[in-house]
Order: C-alpha cells, then structure tokens, then sequence
C-alpha cells in the first residue's frame, strides 16, 4: 500500500431512471476532493459506475419491452455523457453486469459460504421492490407501506442464503468506537449506533422470485439470484481489481471515502463493513452521507414533475457555475433546496461581482499601466496579503479533509474579497498619476495578480475550466501549475515580464 494514495467512491447509480441532479451532486463531490488531492500530491483512484441487477431495472425493462441488459447498455450512456459533460474525471466506471465484477461477487459468496458466514434457511417478510429490502410488520406504515417512499410492500416467503450479519455486531460497534470518524456526520453516526444497539439479524442475501442478478454458484441452487445491495456494494472491492488484478486492488485498498447520500447509509455503514469482516477485509476508512437536494421543499420525483435535468441548469449557466453553486450553496452533509433564482444570486454575486470583476480590474490594470506585462516588484511589501493567502491554504486543507466543500469555498473567497478592498485601498489609479508612486504601483499589480494566480489554483477542483481561462490570461503554463499545490506555498510565482492576455468575461451576469 503507498501512503500517499487516495482511493474515492461514488455510489452505483440504478439504471431504471436518468441521471438527476441529485446523482450529479455526489460525483461532482467527490470529483472535486479527487482532484484537491491530485493537486496534493496524492496518487488518486476515483470510481464510479452502475448498478444493473434486481427486481427494480428488471421490471423496468420489462414495463419498456426490452431485456434488462438492453435497458442497461442504453442507460449507461447517459451516465456517462453527464460525467464528461460535468468534467468527472473518473479512473474506472463499473457496470455490475461486467465479468469481471460476477466472478469476484460469486468468489466471495463461496468463500464465505465455505467459512459457514452463508447459510441456506427461509425468509418471509414484506418487501418494497422499489428499494429492493425487506421490512419488518412494525416497519410499515398503515400495515402495508414503506416507511421510505411510502409505496405499498408484497409479501414474499421465499428459500434464501443469509449471511451472518448478527455474528458482527459486537465487532463493528467497537469499531465505530475506537473510529470516531469512520461514520459522518456525527448526527448520522448516532442513527447507526441506535440500529446496531437495538441489534442486528442475519440478512437474506439471495433471492428465487425474479432472475435478473447474479447466480449463486453452487449448482444445485442456481436458480437463486444474489441481494442486489450484496452484489453492488462489492463493486468497491472489484472495481480496484479484488479477484482479477491483486496488486491494484492491494495499492489502493482501503478507500480513504466512500461518499453517497444519506438515504443509503444504512447499507454503507452496517451492511457493508459486516461482509468485509467477514472477508477479512480492512474496512473502509471513511463513509460519507450527505444530504438531499428538494426542489420548492419538495422531494424530486417524476409524480410531480419536478426532476431537475442538469443539462437545463448547465446550458443556462455553463458546468463550473453549476458544480460551484451546488458545493457553495449548501454545507456538504445537509439538504439543500435547489432554485433558480438562488443559483442565479450565486453566479451574479461570487462569481460574476467578486471573482470576475476582480479579475478583470487587475488585467485591465495590467494593460493600462504596464503595457499588459507583469510589472517587475519593488519590495517584499503587503504583508497582510502574504499571510492571508498562506493561512487561507492551510483551513482549505483542513476543510477539504473534512469534507467541508462550503467552507473551502469561504476561505477561498475571502481571498478574493480582500484583493478587491486592496485595490479600493490602494486606489491604483490614483498611484499611476503620481510620478514618485510608480514603484508602488508595480508592487501593488503584482502582488494583485500574485493573488490572482492563489485563487486560480485553489479553484481548480471546484472550477477546472475557469481556472484554466484564468492561468490562461495569466500567462501561466496550465500543466506546470496544475501538477502541484506546493507550487503556490511561494509568493512569487508569476514571472515579471510574462504576457497577461485578457480575454472574455469569466462570468457574464445574467
Ligand atoms: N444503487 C444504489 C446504490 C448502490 S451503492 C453500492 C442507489 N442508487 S440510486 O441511483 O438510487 O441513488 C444513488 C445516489 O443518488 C444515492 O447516494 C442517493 O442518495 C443519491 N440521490 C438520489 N436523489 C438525490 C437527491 N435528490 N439529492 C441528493 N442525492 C440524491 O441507491
């Protein structure tokens, strides 16, 4: 294992139903913290990909009059087009369909089968097809709904492998202990520990009322399909190479984080971790559950019509505003309510107002009073400004490793208000009419636009395409600056005498 590698995970989106903005909000996360860490140092591996199997794309497909696979094959694109339209730079997308995700899922199912951690028993109970999970009779709402979309429950009695989860628990309570940041946040933490503590039962983890999954591979029983959620959850392992590329999954196993929405942490924080026990697996080192995004205080949902397509929200203000906006606008691990007007407020304000303008003074400046060449400074002066950026990179550090995209973005941002009081202090344009001023003069634009090139930097997780137009008019080789973060620990990076070429507006105002 090398000690500065970083390994991220994305949940496994179903392919019953287009990509919304609420999956855009996850990868968009975990893109940017990929890429922060890439800036860091860091040897990064970043996954993603689709969860194919179950009853739910089964009856999808069939509602549609093709096979689940065809369903699958069509749906994955429009995944996958939305990554590269939103610049998700993912290292591998894993289809649960693919072989080599089968095998190792199978592989696994007979280790522990093997090791008496899988058993063949019965199982009766309620279960809501559209979350694929059996609930119990004190679960239901009115004795027949699910307590989590509220659909109505089937009653199944079925023959079924479990898995001994009930053998676990101990353990992973005194995991989550002797881990205090294994569960975030802490609120969700407790949810977990409350479910541990009221104890857990062995899970069914096999199905032999539809087909569409994996089959157990013991002859005898192959008409019994494997639990979508115990086939999808193992992506994490065989989409790094458990099974088929032993020295991959060996360099990047354990994940730093698996992120994924708060409605599925149940799965993540229990479920999971128990099999990797079972396995003798080394847990993951942190899971993440943000929160949800409403619309109008209303949960998404094709009944009301209210699904926000995030290719609407990209063509009217572009793929950085929307990735900032929704990373700005709510603390990571909280709900958020997405409208309009507010993503418009953002854009005007950050971006266009603060960012954009401070830009575009500073270039301006730079044409006017030296010719668009960076002036050569006269001193080490402005040491406000020197300290604040340096004490600016180390809180984002601090946040970004605390998943605390908002916050990094404040920080961020009070660099850039601090440039724009700095020139109203420092009134440039009234240092160029003072003949003995011009030495001040160069040392203000230059620390100005010494700044510029912090911010462009910072921003590049969150912002790649604007923080390579910035380097760009900045005169700054892009692949030089984009290899290391270290590189902007020095004031003085941007060389006298380049070339400053301004071009468009970062940001037009809507
Ligand atoms: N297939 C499972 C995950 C398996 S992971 C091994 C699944 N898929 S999903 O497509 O239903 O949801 C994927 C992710 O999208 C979840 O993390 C879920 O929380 C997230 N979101 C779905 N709607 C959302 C919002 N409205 N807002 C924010 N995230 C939301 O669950």
């Amino acid at each position: 294992m090398t000690s500065n590698k970083f390994y991220i995970t994305t949940p496994l989106y179903y392919v019953n139903d287009l990509p919304h903005i609420g999956h855009s909000y996850t990868n968009i996360a975990v893109d940017t913290l990929a890429r922060y860490k890439k800036l860091s140092g860091y040897d990064v591996f970043l996954l993603t990909g689709t969860d194919e199997h179950g009853q739910k794309v089964e009856r999808a497909a069939l509602d549609n009059n093709e096979n689940p696979q065809e369903l699958a094959d069509r749906v994955v694109v429009k995944f996958k087009d939305l990554w590269k339209c939103l610049n998700i730079n993912y290292n591998y997308f894993i289809r649960t369909t693919e072989k080599k995700h089968i095998q190792a899922v199978q592989g696994l199912f007979l280790k522990l089968f093997q090791k008496g951690d899988i058993y063949l028993g019965k199982y009766e109970g309620w279960y809501c097809t559209p979350c694929e999970t059996y609930l119990t009779e004190k679960q239901l709402i009115d004795s027949k709904n699910c307590p989590s979309c509220g659909r109505t429950t089937e009653w199944l009695a079925e023959e079924s492998y479990f898995f001994k989860m009930s053998k676990y628990e101990d353990r992973l309570l005194k995991h989550i202990e002797d881990n205090p940041t294994f569960i975030q946040p802490e609120t969700k933490k407790n949810e977990i520990i409350n479910i541990i503590k009221s104890g857990l039962k062995d899970l069914s983890i096999t199905r032999t009322s539809f087909e569409w999954g994996v089959r157990v591979p013991l002859n005898k029983d192959s008409h019994h399909v494997i639990y979508v959620w115990f086939d999808a959850l193992l992506n994490y392992i065989t989409g790094i190479g458990y099974f088929s590329d032993e020295e991959n999954f060996k360099k990047y196993w354990p994940t730093d984080v698996h992120i994924i929405g708060k409605d599925i942490l149940k799965f993540h924080a229990i479920i999971w971790p128990t099999i990797l026990m079972a396995a003798d697996i080394e847990l993951p080192k942190k899971i993440f559950a943000h929160g949800w995004w409403t619309v109008d205080g209303k949960k998404m949902s094709k009944s009301l019509g209210n699904v926000v397509d995030p290719y609407q929200v990209i063509n009217k203000v572009g793929v950085d505003v929307y990735r900032y906006f929704l990373l700005r606008e709510v603390p990571f691990g909280l709900d958020g309510n997405f409208s309009y007007q507010s993503l418009i407020n953002r854009l005007n304000s950050d971006l266009a107002n603060d960012l954009g303008n401070l830009f575009s003074r500073t270039l301006t400046m730079v044409e006017k009073y030296f010719q668009g060449l960076v002036p050569k400074p006269c001193k080490e002066d402005d040491k406000e400004l020197r300290v604040l950026a340096s004490e600016v990179i180390k809180s984002i550090d601090i946040n970004m490793n605390n998943l605390n995209f908002s916050q990094a973005l404040d920080n961020i941002w009070s660099l850039i208000q601090y440039c724009n009081k700095f020139i109203d202090t420092e009134a440039p344009w009234k240092l160029a009419k003072d003949p003995k001023a011009k030495d001040r003069l160069a040392t203000v634009i230059y620390n100005l636009l010494e700044g510029l090139r912090f911010i462009s930097i910072l921003i590049n997780p969150f912002m790649p395409e604007t923080s390579k137009k910035m380097y760009k008019q900045l005169g700054i080789e892009v692949n030089a600056e984009l290899q290391n973060l270290k590189s902007i620990k020095h004031w003085g990076g941007i060389m006298p005498n380049a070339k400053i070429s301004k071009m468009e507006n970062l940001f037009p105002r809507i």
